[in-house]
């Protein structure tokens, strides 16, 4: 059986006992902050269980993508770890429990998947007598392949949410895949009993504090291991030779040229590429990007984890984009979304290698220069604290820098390293502790909202309300009142003030009643139907129950609504100008500007750019309607409406509607028709990191500035080059014409003058015993033209000896030459300027026909020149 017909065979089996299939959703789970992958097929359903969301079917059955990196060490060294996996799945919201789940799945592992009865054990959570009977009394297992574990193997909980205790399904692969030690037994970390599929009775809620409370309905949640299930299948040793993961191993074995199943060392790079590449493949694909911080660093960590399994085999080259389009042929059938995402994936990981080798050659670097060091203090070893940070800053892996030493006779302070390493790590951890530490101010918003109920946003509508004041808090405390010149933190009932979320900005608003004014300046939700509004009292006193009138800024409000309904227009034209693989990847929305990027691999050309600014302007003067409404996201899906990575399923989504031209879900203020962005201006495009570009706009009132800022350039422009706007351009292609002509002539004139300069030169020629000779103070204004001029009078004098002399800035050039008959005659340009060199308080030499000296001496030029002669005359050979 194939792993796609598991995978089939596991969704139509659940779906014959009347659960919905469901397709596997995004690797980026949607608004839950205490996990940063979807790491288990229930993730996306966390809402369903507790009741916070409705689902559309009690009973659904999915094949979720996985990804979890605490093991990510064991990958390749065991038979079954893996950073990404698939996980089958069928799940219960509030209809049947474990009467019914345990037997199904005895039915399809026995039945379906026909695996031998006598080799299967059965775990249960220590005091669940209820999931026993079922096991014992109903499928018939014997008690002895019933083992009863604690909460470390049989409670199943990630991060905050819906949790329970757990049954699990093994196979005995046989006492060869062991360990031998005499306490193997299910549960043990070994080979040997593998746990093919997990059952989770869903009961109770896990909050931020780790509190568990019972939850209203039961549940339940089931993790099948495809990737395990295959192997067990398959009869292979590992899930690596299963056809999911063996295809794409034997497409890297060939393309760097390395055979599987020889040596230990490339088998385990070969899997560990595989396992990563797949990984990053659908990680980029769901729209994360490598990056120096959490999501981010995961996918940068693996692809460099990865390249450098590729080192080790000696790949020099860029291979793993290449690895990736093998992961996207192989697994494009059932999760068309690679496809389209191709270009965007392939190229995001080529960039990623690229930069990586860089790395690499900058860590060969310093690496060389430590062995350096080592050397010439007599050391054999490089210390371990420099080993690790090589590996912990340049991403430079130990092995690596292992080999490299070894090649110089060197060697690594590995215990050193290690130590170094675990510092890190603790420090890691504590930082983790940190941040996931729940604040004082969340806790106190969480029991307002409990004990004095929740804001109830009305600003899509109204931009005034009346209201009530439940909260005031101060200083991070509750208070029951404020008064004039105090800053203060409100809550109310009722408010039409957007709290900024979405990339979009807040309101600004006035509070007031008779005698009271307050002018809010920020308005957030830090937690779930909870707005709280920062401001300042102008005038009076505010007191918690007051009733008061609230009022949005409008100016503000409009400006941003322009700006967030052109950044729609832009992302769609961006999409329909540069193509398809354009997507959001951020966005700031402002009154007076906005910011979008997005997800491209090069600049965008001035062409495109004007282009995208028409196309949205186009779209703007036609005047579509903008509307917003509620509905299920997977009609909105179907309705084609673009999507941020993220939304759950069955969840209420907003979609804004913009014509025929653009649909998104989003949350934002937006206007009623496009007429009213104005005018759309693009000011700028840059790049903000691998394969994402920003652009920054201006609409309405910016635009307008923004024009009127460049009209204004045009006419200060014209001014200066005396002319009107209109006719600039001809003025300055005129006046950059005449620049050049009067360039040209500068440049005859500068030749006409060397000339007259030589030839004035020429006319001080002295005889000194029968051979001409030019001393002469010259104006140039280098070494270079004075050579240049040198050897000019040297040629017109055909035979004699020339030296010229400048001053520049306090200093002397000198510059000598003979022609060759008088070089014959024991002439030498060299000794002849050494000598006269030393009059002008400087040195120098050179050739016999020709040398430069230099000097400090300014004043003693004339000197210099009147030695010429006679030093020349000492010179001569009779
Ligand atoms: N959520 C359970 C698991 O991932 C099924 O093991």
């Amino acid at each position: 059986m194939t792993g796609n017909e598991l995978r089939e065979k596991f969704l139509q089996f659940f779906a014959d006992r009347g659960h919905q299939i469901l397709p596997s959703a995004s690797l980026i789970p949607a608004n839950d902050p205490s996990i940063l992958w979807t790491a288990a097929g229930m993730v996306p359903f966390k809402p369903f269980f507790t009741g916070a969301a409705k689902p559309e079917y009690k009973r659904a059955t999915t094949c979720q993508k996985c990804l979890r990196t605490p093991d990510i060490e064991e990958v390749g060294k065991t038979a079954r770890h893996h950073t990404f996996f698939e996980m089958l799945g069928n799940f219960s919201f509030g209809d049947y429990f474990k009467e019914k789940a345990i037997p199904w799945a005895w039915e399809f592992v026995t039945r379906e998947l026909g695996l031998p009865k006598e080799k299967l054990w059965i775990s249960i959570y220590e005091n669940d007598d209820e999931a026993y009977d079922i096991w014992h009394k109903e499928v018939g297992i014997p008690a002895e392949r019933i083992v009863r574990l604690g909460k470390d193997t049989n409670f199943w909980e990630i991060g905050v949410g819906p949790c329970g205790p757990c049954s699990e399904i093994y196979i005995d692969l046989g006492e060869h895949r062991g360990c031998g030690s005499p306490d193997c037994a299910v549960g043990c970390d070994c080979d040997r009993y593998l746990e093919i599929w997990n059952l989770v009775f869903i009961q109770f809620f896990r909050d931020e504090e780790g509190n568990y409370t019972q939850l209203k309905n039961k549940g339940i949640d089931t993790g099948m291991g495809l990737e395990r299930v295959a192997s067990v299948l398959q009869k292979v040793k590992s899930n690596f030779d299963t056809d999911l993961l063996r295809e794409i191993m034997d497409f890297t074995a060939r393309l760097v040229q390395v055979e599987y199943g020889k040596d230990e060392k490339t088998d385990l790079a070969l899997k560990v590429i595989a396992d990563h590449c797949r990984a990053v493949t659908f990680a980029i694909g769901d729209g994360a990007l490598p990056s120096n911080e959490g999501r981010g660093y995961v996918i940068r960590r693996l692809i460099r984890r990865a390249v450098r399994f590729g080192r080790l085999m000696g790949e020099e080259e860029t291979f793993l984009h290449k690895v990736a389009d093998a992961v996207v042929r192989q697994m494009s059938d059932s999760y068309p979304e690679l496809k389209d995402k191709k270009d965007h994936i392939l190229k995001v990981i080529l960039n990623e290698e690229k930069r990586f080798g860089e790395t690499l050659a900058h860590g060969t670097e310093i690496l060389n220069r430590l062995i350096e060091d080592a050397k010439q203090e007599g050391r054999t070893i490089v210390p371990g604290p420099e080993a690790f940070q090589l590996y912990d800053t340049y991403g430079f892996p130990l092995e690596l820098t292992q080999e490299i030493a070894e090649e110089q006779g060197l060697s690594i302070d590995i215990d050193g390293f290690n130590k170094a390493m675990e510092n890190q790590r603790e420090r890691a951890r504590s930082a983790r502790q940190e941040t996931e530490y729940i604040s004082e101010a969340a806790v106190l918003l969480k029991n307002i909202r409990e004990e004095r109920g929740q804001t109830n946003f009305v600003g899509y509508n109204q931009l005034e309300a009346e209201a009530k004041i439940i909260a005031l808090i101060k200083d991070g405390q509750l208070v029951e009142s404020a008064q004039a010149g105090e800053d203060v933190e409100i809550i109310m009932d009722i408010t039409p003030c957007y709290a900024e979320s979405g990339g979009q900005v807040s309101d600004y608003a006035k509070i007031s009643s008779p005698n009271l004014e307050v002018m809010i300046y920020e308005v957030t939700k830090p937690i779930e139907n909870l707005i709280v509004h920062k401001g300042k009292i102008e005038n009076g006193l505010l007191k918690q129950n007051d009733s008061v009138r609230v009022e949005v800024s409008k100016k503000r409000r409009l400006n941003t609504a322009r700006n967030h309904s052109a950044t729609h227009l832009l992302h769609k034209s961006l999409k329909e100008i540069l193509g398809e693989h354009v997507n959001q990847a951020g966005s700031l929305v402002e009154p007076d500007r906005l910011r979008f990027d997005f997800t491209h691999y090069s600049a965008v050309s001035h062409e495109d750019m004007v282009k995208i600014e028409r196309l949205v302007n186009k779209v703007i003067l036609a005047n579509l309607p903008i509307e917003t409404f509620e509905t299920g996201l997977s009609e909105a899906r179907e309705m084609g409406a673009a999507a941020l990575f993220g939304e759950k399923y069955g969840e209420r989504v907003r979609v804004v509607k913009i014509g025929d031209f653009s649909m998104e879900l989003c949350g934002g203020t937006h206007l009623h028709s496009t007429a009213e962005v104005g005018l759309f201006k693009l000011i700028s495009e840059s790049s903000v990191g691998s394969g994402l570009r920003r652009i920054e706009a201006v609409t309405g009132d910016g635009a307008l500035k923004y024009v009127e800022a460049k009209e204004q350039q045009l006419a200060q422009i014209a001014q200066l080059v005396k002319t009107t706007p209109q006719e600039v351009v001809r003025r300055v292609e005129a006046l950059v014409k005449s620049l050049k002509d009067i360039e040209h002539e500068t440049e005859n004139l500068r030749a006409k003058l060397a000339k007259f300069e030589v030839d004035n030169l020429l006319s001080q020629v002295k005889e000194v015993n029968g051979i001409n000779i030019l001393a002469a103070k010259a104006s140039a204004p280098d070494m270079d033209s004075l050579r240049g001029m040198a050897d000019l009078l040297r040629e017109q004098m055909k035979s004699g000896v020339v030296l010229l002399a400048t001053a520049n800035g306090g200093k002397v050039n000198l510059v000598a030459a003979v022609t060759k008959d008088l070089m014959a005659r024991g002439l030498h340009a060299g000794k002849l300027i050494k000598e006269v060199a030393q009059v002008v308080g400087g040195g120098g030499g050179g050739r016999p026909d020709m040398a430069q000296a230099g000097g400090k001496d300014p004043s003693r030029i004339q000197e210099a020149i009147a030695k010429t002669y006679s030093v020349a005359a000492s010179q001569i050979l009779n």
